[in-house]
């Protein structure tokens, strides 16, 4: 069986940003134009007056303290609350076409690789801008590489089944060098007017360069030990935007079109799935939990890495050993677990052990042990 590497990464950070503070002064001034248009029905008590959002609480209940997004303007205009986003014609790249390049350009450099090296391409991640043409296949074709692409969509965890799906290819020998990202607009489908939520997301994009350990050359390569995916049907991480949304006129432009999630049930329930399929695949792996030097977890809520790797190490985790980057990034799906992997693994030494995992809607889990070569 060929061993699998990843021998390069690369991550797109959008050059903008935005603060709590920003984010919510932009809320708060929604809610009082929303209470002041409906004054006579809120009185009345037909409607519901909105409650305001605050930094204090984000922050506490989340980690996030900013997240870097394609565009400020629209998200912060309280009488819009979505990026604006201008649509392309058919000749120009897409958006999530030119930060996959971005992101694909510096995972090629570390891997010491050309586009003629690579021969599939994987697009993976939770929203696909458009229906067909894959993403994947523009990709491909911008960046000139021959052979193969497809799309792959599992949620937050689509990075971790990519590399499995990545693995898959290179052991079968349908590919010989994948090149598999990550390109997350999520502030495109944050509902960015509703207070249980409108902090969580934030845009990214990341790029991993996977291949057989024979051909690599990259100083920087981590085997790849195992890979174990689990997915659990659940209806509380959803989003009902799809191609059949016209077939039904009144559901058009309502809330669930957007991400909706029931944000303390997602809490109680993954955390353990999580913690229980790390633990397992580490005991299949007869890798005692002392020797994992890093976890490079999903990036969405703080306190849920702190009691997932509590529970896998069986006592609290050092900052070094569950890196954290969702504090400037917020959630940004798929690519939260790679850019901790990206940023966090320079300093990680030949034969030390780390595990990548990711987890979200589905619910789906990926976990991914690496050894550093
Ligand atoms: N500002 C101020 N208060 C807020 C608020 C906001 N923006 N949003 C909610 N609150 C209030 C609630 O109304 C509630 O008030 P109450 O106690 O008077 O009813 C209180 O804060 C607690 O709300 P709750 O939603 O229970 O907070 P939480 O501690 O569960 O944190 C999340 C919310 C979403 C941050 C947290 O549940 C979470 O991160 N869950 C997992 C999310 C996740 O990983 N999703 C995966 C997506 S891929």
């Amino acid at each position: 069986m060929k061993q699998v590497v990843i021998s390069g990464t690369g991550l797109y950070t959008p050059s903008q940003s935005i603060s709590n503070d920003e984010l919510v002064v932009a809320f708060n001034a929604f809610v009082s134009d929303y209470n002041e248009s409906n004054k006579a029905q809120i009185a009345a008590g037909t409607v519901e007056a909105l409650a305001e959002s605050n930094s204090a609480f984000i922050e506490k209940a989340s980690g996030i303290k900013s997240r870097y997004v394609i565009d400020k303007a629209g998200i912060l205009d309280p009488k819009r609350m979505a990026p604006s986003i201008a649509e392309r014609s058919n000749d120009e790249p897409s958006v999530q076409c030119d930060m996959a390049v971005a992101a694909a350009k510096e995972a090629l450099a570390q891997a010491g690789k050309t586009v003629a090296d690579v021969d599939m391409v994987i697009v993976a991640c939770s929203n696909l801008q458009r229906g067909y043409p894959a993403m994947a296949v523009e990709v491909q074709t911008a960046l000139g590489i021959d052979g193969f692409a497809y799309d792959m969509n599992v949620a937050c965890s689509s990075a971790t089944f990519g590399i499995q799906s990545a693995v898959n290819a290179i052991q079968a020998g349908s590919a010989r060098c994948v090149l598999m990202v990550n390109p997350e607009i999520c502030t495109g489908h944050l509902n960015f007017r509703d207070r249980d939520s409108h902090f969580i997301f934030g845009d990214a994009c990341t790029a991993v360069i996977l291949e057989d350990i024979e051909q690599a050359s990259s100083d920087s390569q981590f085997k790849i030990l195992d890979t174990k995916l689990q997915t659990v049907f659940s209806n509380n991480i959803r989003n009902n935007a799809g191609f059949l949304n016209r077939c039904d006129e009144s559901g058009l432009a309502k809330p669930d079109k957007l991400f909706v999630q029931n944000g303390r049930k997602v809490f109680k329930e993954v955390c353990p799935m999580v913690a229980a399929q790390i633990s397992a695949q580490l005991d299949k792996l007869a890798i005692p939990t002392e020797n994992l030097t890093r976890m490079w977890l999903h990036q969405a809520n703080l306190s849920m890495n702190k009691l997932i790797s509590k529970r896998v190490l069986g006592r609290e985790a050092s900052i070094e050993e569950s890196p954290v980057i969702l504090d400037r990034y917020a959630n940004t799906s798929s690519a939260g677990s790679i850019i901790a992997f990206h940023l966090y693994k320079d300093d990680i030494k030949a034969g030390q052990l780390g595990v990548v995992c990711s987890f979200g809607a589905g619910y789906s889990i990926g976990s991914v042990v690496l050894e550093k070569c």
